[in-house]
Parts: C-alpha cells; sequence; structure tokens
C-alpha cells in the first residue's frame, strides 16, 4: 500500500514550518531553546493532519520530553495510521552557534512499518546504490570494506572518501584511513545528512561508518531506502537502562545487525528542511513576508527523490 501523495505535501509543511520557527534564536547559543522552537511548530502543524499518527522516533520518552515524546499520538485522529520519526532540529550546535548544517526532520511509513528506535548509539555503515551482497558488512573491518569497495567500483583506494563523525570513539578508522591515504570527511555533527551523502556521486562520498545516535540512524535509513542505497546498523547498548527501554519497545536481541528491510518496511515519507546552509539542502530565510525554504524530500513508492524549493508563509 503506498502512501497518498497528499501526504507528502503536508509533512514537507511540517520541516518547513519547524525551521522558520527557529529563527529568532540561530545563533543565540542556547540548544534547548530553539530545540524548543522547531519542536512546538512540529508538533502543532502535525497535529492538524487528517490521520492517526504515533511518535515512533522523538525527543525522548515520555518522563523526560513533554512534545513529540515517544508513544504520543498525533494529527486529528482520522484516517490512516502512520508512524512517524522526527528530529526536529538535527544538530542542535549548529543552530545554536549559527554554523552550517542543521536541519529539521521526518520520516513517515504506514503503522507499524518503522524500527521503533531506543535513545541510545548505533553502528552504522552506508553506501551508494547498486553494490552487490557481501562487499560491505557492518562486521568487516574498515579496511576491508573500504578496499572492497574501491575494487568493486574500480577505483584507486586513495581516490575513495569516507565521511565519518569526528569523535575520539573513531580514532582507529581515522588513523587507518590516513595510513591507506583515503580522503576522510569529517564532521562535527549531523549525522543524518553525513549518511546522505552517499545518496549522489555529486557529494564525493562513496562510505559513510561510525557511531552515532540510534535514532538518526533510522531516520537516514528511510531516505537511504528510497534511494535504494544500502545500509546496516547496530545498536550499542552500554547501561541496563537502555536495555530495559530497548526490551520494552520489543528490541530483545541486542546484537543485531539492522539491515533496510528491518529498519523500514514498504512505503515511506522523509522530508529534511535546512535551518542553516548545508550540502544537501539551504538554510531557511526571511524574504519579505515570505520564507525561502528548500526541503530534501524522498516518497519511495513514487521514486520522488528531489529537492523542494519553496517560498512559504509562517503558519501561527
Ligand atoms: P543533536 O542535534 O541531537 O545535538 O545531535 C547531533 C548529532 O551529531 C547527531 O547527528 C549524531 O547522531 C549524534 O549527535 C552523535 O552523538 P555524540 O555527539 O554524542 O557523538
Amino acid at each position: 500500500m503506498s502512501i497518498n501523495e497528499k501526504f507528502l505535501k503536508e509533512f514537507v509543511k511540517v520541516t518547513q514550518q519547524a525551521s522558520i520557527a527557529t529563527l529568532p534564536k540561530i545563533g543565540k547559543k542556547n540548544k534547548n531553546e530553539v530545540d524548543k522552537l522547531a519542536t512546538d511548530a512540529m508538533r502543532k502543524i502535525l497535529n492538524n493532519i487528517e490521520m492517526k499518527g504515533r511518535v515512533v522516533i522523538g525527543e525522548g520518552e515520555i518522563d523526560e520530553a513533554p512534545m513529540l515524546y515517544i508513544g504520543e499520538i498525533l494529527g486529528k485522529n482520522i484516517g490512516q495510521e502512520f508512524d512517524i520519526a522526527v528530529d526536529p532540529l538535527e544538530g542542535t550546535n549548529f543552530a545554536a552557534n549559527n554554523s552550517p548544517g542543521a536541519l529539521s526532520v521526518i520520516a513517515v511509513s504506514h503503522k507499524d512499518n518503522l524500527l521503533h528506535a531506543p535513545e541510545t548509539y548505533m553502528s552504522k555503515i552506508a553506501y551508494a546504490a547498486k553494490i552487490e551482497k557481501g562487499v560491505i558488512d557492518l562486521d568487516y573491518n574498515f579496511s576491508k570494506n573500504i578496499k572492497n569497495l574501491a575494487d568493486f567500483k574500480n577505483k584507486k583506494i586513495e581516490d575513495m572518501t569516507i565521511c565519518i563523525l569526528n569523535r575520539p570513539r573513531h580514532k582507529e578508522i581515522i588513523e587507518e584511513a590516513e595510513k591507506l591515504k583515503i580522503k576522510t570527511k569529517l564532521i562535527s555533527d549531523g549525522d543524518v545528512s553525513g549518511a546522505l551523502l552517499v545518496t549522489d556521486e555529486k557529494y564525493k562520498v562513496d562510505l559513510f561508518l561510525g557511531i552515532g545516535g540510534g535514532p538518526e540512524g533510522v531516520l537516514a535509513a528511510c531516505a537511504l531506502d528510497a534511494f535504494d542505497c544500502g545500509f546496516q546498523g547496530r545498536f550499542i547498548f552500554d547501561d541496563e537502562t537502555s536495555i530495559k527501554r530497548a526490551n520494552e519497545m520489543g528490541i530483545f536481541d541486542l546484537k543485531k545487525k539492522y539491515e533496510l528491510k528491518d529498519i523500514v518496511k514498504g512505503d515511506s515519507i522523509f522530508c529534511a528542511t535546512g535551518i542553516t546552509n548545508g550540502e544537501l539542502v539551504k538554510g531557511v530565510s526571511m524574504a519579505g513576508n515570505y520564507f525561502d525554504t528548500d526541503t530534501f524530500v524522498t516518497h519511495k513508492s513514487k521514486n520522488i527523490k528531489k529537492n523542494i524549493k519553496e517560498k512559504v508563509q509562517k503558519i501561527t
């Protein structure tokens, strides 16, 4: 069953309005305040949609997030039932410091078709389309993956580029990449965008990998699925609380390697509107009574993969 195309417009509006709402607090150094503006606006627009929506990935558990918490029911409570994953502000540091790369993100599937991800880290790997099974695997070491990929693409290893979060936990991979003379695109935050750089040759990223947020992994996976890209992820559980939360969400195999088909099933919609300028999308800006917005969208069943650049008014 495919999601009616009218919903694409509705969900684009959600991330557009969340992005517009952040403008007064961009660069004001307060991560919580700018995040709250995006979250409030996103929730308000979602609640106006004729659907029965349920947050499967949101701002946190009910006890820690008053808005868009996991399990929150959204929409006018009529019509189709959807699972909704949100990150109203992906890259809170970027927005607070007015640096490039902040986005507002949503992913939607029919009910029960989206993985309910706990708030924990995930080891991830993403690569471009049309690569045979067995060339890349989360369980291979980094050298094997990058050498296999270079062979597969018929490229010299020194012409390969990886994208990875700049974190001490990735020291070994970063050093190995340096030894192999591979180009490394280090990102300081924002691994939803990082993962999506494998979707088009123009971004010049062959492989995205490393440990980042689990929820961000699920969000990126929805868009990667529409591009027929490859993605694998495995949650990292390092304390009893996260294990308990995972169990409550129905996750008992704590070492499971998730393929795309385990993360998102059937049709999906993904929208990411730029808050500050980035590689995927331009940042939101005011143009008289309107706002210029740029949204990266995918709608799997309709084979839609494009940027929607629109002048829109703020909905108050
Ligand atoms: P926030 O927008 O929630 O701050 O997340 C930014 C981010 O960089 C994600 O893109 C990434 O998955 C995660 O943080 C990495 O976490 P950490 O900063 O703990 O390494």
